[in-house]
């Protein structure tokens, strides 16, 4: 994302100028309050009309021998879930099945799992516990970024340093300087693909300075590479993104990538499969902590999903009809950012994903999400795109079109657009 403009207004104005630019926003506001509307933008879930489209999962076993396919789905074991799962794990993430767990309903346990582990039991063995190398580990937090990240990282104990988002990816000249002077530094998040919430997707230079980590931070750093939205393309012409695995392995810092993905904005939210891939020595080291926890997956939903989904053609296919049900959301939402806000706020075009980041007039996100609030509107809270909830310029403010119908988002975005606007102008009429 662009760097926070430090003045969003267009012209510089007089007092009396902005004092009747004041009234006539407020007045603005005051009528869309009296329409007492009801809204929420703040949700990054699909709607029900694209959970329709996986309705056939309630039907892909029937006649299904649930025995087949390398193990018996109606059993207890294989930890690493069925090799068909796997398959389309690995075709997902774009590496090797001999690479890939498949796991449960949420890749964010996956995450936590991966962390808690490295921290207590050490990546790679005992004698690389994290816990062992400092008493203080750090980690890297691409901002503004997805805040389940940040929860994680915060309840392990981690302390969270930021890292600005560029349109090509994170800033990677202050990555380097980082963990080059900081040993205690242990990994980084990265969302590569449609970031949440920019919705850019990582470059390839990015991609192959991140591959080099390994060996600048040492063989026990980790790279987060949460591929959430690995497939959820809006448009037919997608970025691609460089394989990460690939990259590292040239680079020989295999280790360092751990990667994630599910199919919760596939098929069913919190109700799909999901996904871990990494190096042999990582998931070896896994497995063992894994197998404490579960004697395996659930291995009848993953068969489900199998059936369903087939392969990758099956997943792009059915993406494919989540992109039409997405896009006409993303382009009502930004036609309005585009008529109201031009010059006043910043906010980036994705070609993907589920979010839009915008940055208001420093200092008035807070009081953006405040107004809109009293106008009915639910914002994601400012600063939730932060490790902390701490937004250090109070600017950034993510937008989730998916959930609401278009009408809701007609009725919600002139509330969005006067709330920026009355905040900046207040703003500039008390500095
Ligand atoms: C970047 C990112 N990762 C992970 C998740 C959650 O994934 P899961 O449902 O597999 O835990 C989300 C959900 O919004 C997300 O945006």
């Amino acid at each position: 994302m662009c760097a926070v403009p430090t003045d969003l207004s267009t012209s510089t104005s007089s007092d009396t100028d902005l004092a009747a630019e004041e009234r006539a926003l407020a007045s603005e506001y005051a009528a869309l309050q009296e329409r007492g509307l009801k809204l929420d933008l703040t949700r990054g879930k699909p709607s029900p009309e694209q959970l329709d489209l996986s309705n056939g999962l309630e039907k892909a076993l029937d006649g299904a021998d649930l025995a087949s396919g390398g193990a018996d789905a109606r059993n207890y074991g294989g930890l690493d879930g069925l090799p068909a799962a796997r398959r389309l794990g690995a075709d997902l993430l774009g590496v090797d099945a001999a690479e890939v767990i498949a796991g449960g309903n949420a890749s964010l346990t996956f995450m936590y799992q991966y962390l808690l582990n490295a921290w207590l039991n050490g990546p790679l063995g005992p004698e690389t516990a994290w816990r062992r190398e400092t008493a203080q580990p750090r980690f890297l937090c691409v901002v503004p970024g997805y805040d389940r990240h940040f929860t994680i990282t915060e309840s392990l104990g981690f302390e969270m340093l930021n890292v600005r988002m560029l349109d090509s990816g994170p800033d990677m000249d202050e990555v380097e300087r980082l963990v080059a002077g900081d040993s205690s530094i242990k990994g980084i998040w990265c969302v590569p693909k449609y970031q949440n919430p920019t919705g850019h997707t990582f470059t390839d230079d990015t991609v192959r300075r991140l591959a080099r980590l390994g060996s600048i931070a040492g063989p026990n750093f980790r790279i987060m590479w949460d591929n959430a939205y690995a497939v959820h393309d809006l448009y037919d012409d997608p970025p691609v993104l460089l394989d990460l695995m690939e990259c590292c392995r040239a680079e020989g810092t295999a280790d360092s990538a751990v990667m994630f993905a599910s199919t919760s904005k596939i098929t069913r939210a919190g109700a799909g499969v999901a996904f871990m891939a990494a190096s042999p020595g990582n998931l070896a080291q896994f497995r063992k902590h894994l197998g404490v926890q579960t004697i395996g997956p659930d291995k009848v939903n993953q068969l489900r999903h199998v059936n369903f989904l087939r392969d990758i053609d099956g997943i792009r296919a059915l993406m494919r009809r989540h992109a039409a049900i997405m896009r006409p959301k993303f382009e009502r939402v930004l036609s309005f950012l585009d008529a109201g806000l031009a010059g006043r706020a910043q906010w980036t075009r994705p070609r993907g994903g589920y979010f839009i980041s915008v940055d208001v007039a420093p200092g008035t996100a807070r009081e953006v999400v405040r107004l809109a609030a009293g106008a009915g509107v639910k914002l994601t809270p400012a600063g939730a795109t932060f490790p902390y909830g701490r937004d250090p310029d109070d600017a950034n403010i993510r937008l989730a079109p998916s959930y609401a119908t278009l009408d809701e988002i007609d009725q919600a975005m002139p509330v969005f657009v006067i709330a920026v606007r009355l905040a900046a102008v207040r703003r500039r009429q008390h500095r």
